[in-house]
């Protein structure tokens, strides 16, 4: 019932030369039905990406966006101009975003609220450290992080909610989580999401996988019950690769 997900987070790489060359071959190769492709460019190559992916069925993501509509935020993005470009999501809470810029869980549910007010899906990221993880603390990590995310949402603005658990071990280490160490920790968001909300939510909310996923470990990823796409960093970079994880995804 939840259409799998694959979006590629392109982070801070491309020239817009290479973007546009990339996101061109996204387009004519990824499939129409079955799987919602999405990429997300840097904030200077939105513009031509959109008009590159126009009539395609890739969706354009930004990798960050600010909470208010317009004001005085110097380099920061704003949800109406974002739209304007055919932007539909915005990635939230990214742990580089958290790591190196001081995003924190106050900030992402603000901009989780004021974004779905301003017609963008969030796709809110969380996960737990390699020290946490080992010290058994997986579970509080990640189940105080998505209550925080979405925090004052009404399950009817919950259910435009993407979440993406991303074990900040396994992002661009090339270690991924074992498809039963994600199942594990997804199983257990989905019960967190029934209990916040309700039955109907919990299972209609997608919840993504992220860290080193690549053609040769979705398949298995995707074929547990919980797990509802990926959101790629290095394998979104090639086309064939991208593409290859779209149609596992299918
Ligand atoms: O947003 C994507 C994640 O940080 C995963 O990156 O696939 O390079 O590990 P990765």
């Amino acid at each position: 019932m939840r259409t799998p997900i694959v979006a590629g987070n392109w982070k801070m790489n491309l020239s817009q030369a290479d973007a546009l060359t990339l996101g061109r071959a996204i387009a004519e190769g990824a499939p129409t039905r079955g799987v919602t492709a999405i990429v997300a460019p840097v904030a200077l190559h939105i513009s031509a990406l959109g008009e590159a992916l126009a009539s395609s069925p890739v969706l354009l993501a930004s990798q960050n966006a600010h909470w208010a509509e317009s004001g005085a935020y110097t380099g920061e993005l704003a949800a109406p101009m974002l739209r304007e470009l055919g932007v539909r999501y915005a990635i939230l809470g990214h742990s580089e975003r958290r790591q190196y810029f001081g995003e924190d869980d106050e900030g992402v549910n603000r901009k989780t609220r004021s974004l779905l007010a301003q017609s963008l899906h969030p796709i809110v990221c969380f996960g737990e450290s390699l020290d946490e993880r080992e010290a058994g603390r997986t579970r509080d990590k990640v189940e105080f992080q998505v209550r925080a995310a979405l925090a004052g949402l009404s399950a009817d603005e919950a259910r435009r909610v993407i979440l993406a658990y991303e074990p900040i071990w396994a992002i661009g280490t090339g270690k991924t989580a074992s498809p039963e160490q994600a199942q594990e920790v997804h199983a257990f968001l989905r019960e967190v999401l029934e209990d916040r909300f309700d039955r109907e939510t919990a299972q209609a909310m997608p919840i993504l996988y992220g860290g080193s996923v690549k053609p040769s470990n979705f398949a298995e990823l995707l074929s547990q019950p919980d797990i509802d796409g990926g959101l790629v960093g290095g394998a979104s970079l090639k086309a064939e690769s991208f593409l290859e994880l779209c149609q596992i995804a299918v």
